[in-house]
């Protein structure tokens, strides 16, 4: 199995959720997160267009690195690695998976939500990891509490987490990036309203430079 660290917590310090329900939306809400200052995105496994849309963001906007999101199986790897997707994001963590994802020689973050499970990664090597859901396991009060017993961890805290308190969690010792839809709100991508997403992404960012 290959570890982590695997820089991807410093490609961006805010990290856009992506589900993309139509693909022809994939390449301008990538290109409206590029020009808000967005350098990756992790496009959710969680409609059919995902793998094309993968492939259609990894060869049509190169200033962006776009990783699938949502891998829960071997099937998810396999066909996010052959649509181009430049890294891997899972839920969770179980054996199958972890072996599965490192299969593909890419790099990869792990979830995780409790300090179990993020120790049992650290013995394989897995360092840089995915906190989710965020909000909902404890969020930046668990983080902060975990930080002084685990200094080697460090996270992209991710579910729930919003416009308000992204810079709460940024500010965290280990913190390396944040994760979230709320840059591509369901109704703006539906609408076509792709400045939106970059206006959205820029305030984002200026919110993660504030943090420090
Ligand atoms: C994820 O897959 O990381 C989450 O579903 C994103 O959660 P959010 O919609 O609360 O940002």
């Amino acid at each position: 199995m290959s570890t982590n660290p695997t820089g991807l917590l410093e490609l961006s310090p805010v990290l856009p959720v992506v589900v993309i329900e139509d693909a022809e939306h994939a390449v301008p809400v990538a290109e409206a997160l590029l020009a808000g200052g967005i350098r990756a995105i992790e496009l959710t496994l969680r409609t059919p267009v995902a793998p094309a849309a993968i492939e259609r963001v990894a060869k049509e906007v190169p200033g962006i690195v776009v990783g699938a999101g949502t891998v829960t199986g071997e099937r998810d790897a396999r066909l996010a690695a052959e649509a181009g997707a430049g890294f891997l994001v899972t839920p969770g963590s179980t054996d199958a998976l972890l072996d599965a994802v490192a299969g593909t020689g890419l790099p990869f973050l792990p979830g995780v939500a409790t300090v179990s499970e993020a120790m049992l990664l650290a013995e394989r090597g897995l360092t840089e990891l995915k906190f989710f859901p965020a909000e909902a396991s404890g969020g930046v009060g668990f983080l902060r509490s975990i930080a002084g017993p685990l200094p080697d961890l460090r996270f992209c805290p991710t579910g729930g987490v919003t416009a308000d308190t992204a810079a709460d969690y940024l500010a965290l010792p280990n913190v390396g990036c944040v994760g979230g839809t709320w840059l591509t709100p369901k109704a703006a991508l539906a609408a076509g309203d792709f400045a939106r997403v970059e206006a959205l992404a820029r305030d984002a960012l200026r919110g993660a430079v504030a943090a420090g």
